[in-house]
């Protein structure tokens, strides 16, 4: 088993940071020592296999993203990152687990749903990585599974109120969910949008010849972001069931999550780094064909309606809990499925990659703490998705996963492919990075370090997830 020291820099939890070593001893950390400390009197870094200078940087706990769709078979395509090349360029952005999502469309049973993406996933990735389970039509036999799939370490279930004939369940699917979840513990996780108040604009605006990519945004407006996420919070109180709202984007819905948290509520949401920085007008909004690169549900929102301050304010005031990516990559020739027909566009943005990064510019420009940070990405989704104590933290015993991140160096998320994802291009091309993710540790294994990757595919291991460590 190897040893490695730590030596010299900031480590930083959710509660505070200190200077000290970080021991570890095979996958798992064994002691957070006083900087210098000495072993029977001999210089540790002497005993130990290897030593990674950390002077003048932070050690984290490794990100934990729990919103990720490798493989994802979705708008008559597939995400384009596989298991291996999506946790690949995760390690390389300095995220050490997923949480993906096994499909389930109607008529698909879910329990061979979940065997097929085990199947997929099983010795292809890089990081570790768990499962939340997609619902779509959900039948007598979804609610037995998700006694099953609990049992297995799934314990979160997500529902779609959009995407009818695809994914949309009705609200009495939902009800029925969300009765099973309140038995069972589990998490429900909600994609919050009127679907077929979406259906009904997109049909008018493309029969007024509004085809391009900005219509997206303007036919999925945020007042039915708010309505879906008033009524799944109305469902979540009658039944009881623990509810997490995911990619919020508008600053409506938050006063929804805020309201329902500040009635005792367990509701809580997430929203995604592209919508702290990009807007509607600018990308969605972008000439040509261009603004494709930018389709997602939830849309992008006006930056004159100030949308996205508010998700600052609401992750520093933790109305918002968490920070994840909805990685949903895919190729230009993949988006141009709707050139002339906005609605065709694959919906999803590729940046598993880049949250570390991105969030930390929180940090540099004073919207969050250096702390607050480390809870977003790491500490947070650990307790939301039952992975806490192995994950999500740096202390004795915990999983040996760990990011040594440069404060002074810079990342360029250059023109060109400067990136690790499968895609062709990135959303964030052209975004300058203070801060600069070093050395990835996974259970205890450096996968990256010196600008290289040293990790494997099939050294992730599947995570089997206790219930939610953040219920109130
Ligand atoms: O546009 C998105 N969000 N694509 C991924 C699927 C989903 O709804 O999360
Ligand atoms: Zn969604
Ligand atoms: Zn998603």
């Amino acid at each position: 088993m190897t040893t490695t020291l730590i030596t010299g820099g900031t480590v930083v939890n959710s509660t505070g940071r200190v200077l000290a070593d970080v021991l570890i001893d095979g996958e798992q950390i064994a002691a957070i020592l006083p900087p210098g400390s000495t072993l029977l009197g001999t210089d540790l870094t002497a005993s130990v296999d290897q030593v990674i200078d950390a002077t003048g940087k932070y050690v984290i706990p490794g990100g934990i993203d729990p919103h990720t769709h490798m493989e994802m078979p979705f708008g008559g395509t597939f995400a384009s990152d596989t298991f291996e090349t999506g946790t690949i360029a995760a390690a390389w952005g300095g995220t050490t687990t997923i949480v993906d999502f096994v499909v389930q469309y109607a008529g698909e049973d879910p329990l061979t749903q979940y065997a097929l993406w085990q199947d997929k996933a099983a010795g292809t990735c890089a990081i570790d990585y768990g499962f939340h389970q997609i619902l779509s039509d959900v039948q007598p036999a979804s609610l037995d599974a998700m006694d099953t799939l609990v049992g297995e370490g799934v314990t979160s279930f997500k529902l779609f109120m959009a995407y009818k004939g695809v994914l949309l369940s009705d609200d009495g699917q939902i009800l029925t969910a969300m009765q099973k979840a309140a038995d069972n513990g589990a998490t429900i996780m909600m994609h919050a949008e009127n679907g077929s108040w979406i259906d009904t604009v997109v049909q008018q605006l493309l029969a007024e010849g509004k085809t391009d990519p900005v219509y997206h945004g303007i036919s999925r407006p945020w007042q039915a972001e708010e309505e879906a996420t008033h009524r799944a919070i109305m469902l979540a109180d009658y039944t009881k069931a623990p509810l997490y709202i995911v990619h919020v984007s508008a600053k409506q819905a938050v006063a929804q999550i805020a309201g329902a948290r500040d009635n005792g509520l367990n509701v809580f949401g997430e929203t995604c780094p592209q919508y702290l920085y990009m807007s509607l007008e600018e990308q969605l909004g972008a000439p040509g064909f261009e603004g494709a690169k930018y389709v997602c549900s939830t849309p992008l929102r006006a930056r004159a309606e100030n949308h996205q301050d508010m998700l600052w304010q609401a992750l520093r005031t933790n109305d918002l809990q968490l920070v994840s990516t909805d990685h949903c990559p895919f190729c230009l020739n993949q988006k141009d499925m709707g050139r002339g027909n906005f609605a065709k566009i694959p919906n999803g943005i590729g940046q598993v990659e880049h949250r570390v990064d991105l969030l930390y510019q929180g940090v540099v420009t004073g919207q969050i703490s250096l702390e607050r940070w480390v809870e977003l990405i790491s500490v947070t989704p650990a307790r939301m998705f039952g992975m806490y104590g192995k994950k999500g933290v740096l202390a004795p015993g915990a999983d040996a996963d760990v990011v040594v991140y440069d404060p002074n160096g810079h990342t360029s998320i250059g023109l060109g492919k400067t990136h690790h994802m499968n895609m062709d291009y990135s959303a964030w091309e052209g975004f300058e990075v203070d801060g600069h993710v070093d050395t990835v540790i996974s259970r205890g294994s450096v996968i990256v370090d010196g600008g290289q990757f040293l990790g494997r595919a099939g050294h992730g291991r599947f995570i089997r997830r206790d219930l939610s460590q953040y219920l109130i």
